[in-house]
């Protein structure tokens, strides 16, 4: 399993609508995804239809060493998307939960989620606190959204800076995402002061603005099932293909096939509890 930490000490730079939305296309490609939200405003959990659960992600960090691996088990929730589980958060999730950094690890290992999902993607909260730490701990790689502004720049760079000090053997930044991209000059030399700090960790797709994102929110919809042919979804089948070394084609006609297999499913299913409900009444 390869485990991913979605990070940026920024808020609403795109962390989550990317941990979401490749979660969907990895899924609809047809691997096995868990994401985890570690984030007490529970954005992802809403995002993805689901909501908050209990038990979530805080009642992995309160168990103690021993009981924690069941309570994450427990916490795993289908999604609408097959292939794709989520573990939910709370309001009440804190720092403070956290008993050690290695909570969180530890109790991923001691249940080997390893053997049932190919991938896990830990969406964060701002910030580089405990919780943080927690997804850093546990996660093999760490991709950075972030908009395309000299403060969020800055900010990578001491981000990278931070993750040195704390980890001297380990977690580094291994990508880096431009969210909210517009084709203007000052865009691209933002882009281009990234790649100089960061050589090979920028990646070559970035994600234009698109309000899409945005109208999912409102109307409660999910980016590959509701608008799969948005420019936001194209872009994001070209960055899970650079990103897991897909194969593009490949790619698009896996998740297109997936969705519209759901899609007529869910139609079926609908048009069958309909005729139940009319032969009751
Ligand atoms: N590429 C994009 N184009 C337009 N809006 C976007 C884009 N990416 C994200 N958004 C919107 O920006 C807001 C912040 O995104 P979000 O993923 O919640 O950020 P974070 O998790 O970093 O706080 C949300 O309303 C989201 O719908
Ligand atoms: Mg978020």
């Amino acid at each position: 399993m390869r485990t991913i930490a979605v990070l940026n000490h920024k808020g609403g730079v795109g962390k989550t609508t990317f941990c979401g939305s490749t979660a969907q296309a990895l899924a609809l490609i047809g691997f096995r995804v868990l994401v985890i939200d570690n984030d007490s405003q529970h954005n992802l959990s809403s995002m993805l239809g689901v909501g908050v659960k209990h038990p979530n992600i805080r009642d992995v960090y309160i168990a103690d060493n021993s009981t924690a691996p069941s309570q994450l088990l427990k916490s795993v929730r289908k999604t609408d998307i097959p292939g794709l589980h989520i573990i939910t958060s709370c309001r009440d999730l804190s720092d403070s939960d956290v008993p050690h950094n290695t909570h969180l690890k530890n109790a991923l290992q001691t249940c080997s989620l390893g053997r049932f999902y190919d991938y896990l993607l830990i969406d964060n909260a701002p910030g580089i606190d405990h919780l943080q730490a927690s997804a850093i701990i546990a996660s093999d790689e760490i991709f950075v959204p972030t908009e395309l502004k000299q403060f969020a720049v800055d900010g990578i760079a001491e981000m990278e800076l931070t993750l040195r000090e704390r980890y001297p053997d380990g977690a580094r930044i291994t990508k880096i995402v431009p969210n909210f991209y517009k084709n203007v000059k000052r865009q691209n030399s933002f882009i281009a002061a990234l790649s100089k700090l960061f050589p090979g960790r920028v990646t070559e797709t970035s994600i234009p603005f698109d309000s899409v994102f945005d109208e999912l929110v409102t109307d409660n919809k999910i980016l590959f099932l509701h608008r799969l042919y948005s420019k936001g979804a194209a872009c994001y089948i070209k960055l899970v293909h650079e990103l897991f070394n897909l194969d593009e084609d490949t790619v698009w006609e896996q998740v297109k096939g997936k969705r519209d297999n759901k899609i007529k499913d869910d139609a079926r299913k609908r048009l069958t509890a309909r005729k139940i409900d009319g032969g009751m009444s």
